[in-house]
């Protein structure tokens, strides 16, 4: 493995019961202060994908617009948000996706991509993949291909990796 990855999840902050009794949540603010492994999390996800023919990069809203802007510019690709609803000015496209209790929307911007275009999806973490899963799908019925989803952590047991389908997922760091 590469020596990188043990670095970047040793500053990944383990907090237990946060937002409620139960989670261990994982914080990704304490790897942004550490600026060689804020960089090298950017690195390795561009060594991956530069080249690669990507020509969006799509960041779920919120901590994926930590990670994906500067992987986007690195790799020469536009970085388009996906929001939460009521958030994008301009028309929008919505999908709904089910969390834990009760349902979200998240948004997209008509016209910010085109059919045919090479999609990355970024966030900081998979748990059940109902998060990513909207993201695709909002990209597919605009007749973009999403070529990956990656993400910083992936957490195990959640059968998040599953739920993505024919998608790929890469992540950094998988935690149980
Ligand atoms: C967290 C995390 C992912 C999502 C993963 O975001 O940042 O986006 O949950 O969960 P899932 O795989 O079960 O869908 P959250 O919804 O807490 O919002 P935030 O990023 O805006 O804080
Ligand atoms: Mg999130």
């Amino acid at each position: 493995q590469d020596p990188r990855i043990s670095k970047i999840s040793s500053v990944i902050r383990v907090i237990p019961d946060f937002p409620k009794p139960g989670i261990m949540f994982q914080d990704i603010t304490t790897l942004l202060l550490d600026t060689r492994a804020f960089r090298d999390t950017i690195d390795l996800f561009v060594e991956r994908y530069r080249g690669k023919n990507i020509s969006v990069v799509a960041g779920v809203e919120a901590r994926g617009f930590i990670f994906g802007p500067p992987i986007a510019l690195a790799i020469g690709a536009k970085f388009v948000p996906l929001r939460k609803p009521n958030k994008l000015p301009g028309e929008v496209i919505s999908e709904e996706y089910s969390l834990e209790y009760g349902t979200d929307i998240m948004e997209m911007h008509v016209g910010a991509v085109q059919a045919g275009e090479h999609a990355l999806i970024i966030d900081d973490l998979v748990a059940t993949g109902g998060t990513l899963c909207a993201a695709i799908r909002l990209l597919e019925r605009v007749g973009v291909h999403v070529v990956e989803c990656a993400c910083v952590i992936e957490l195990l047991g959640l059968m998040g990796r599953e739920r993505l389908g024919d998608t790929p997922l890469f992540v950094l760091v998988s935690s149980t």
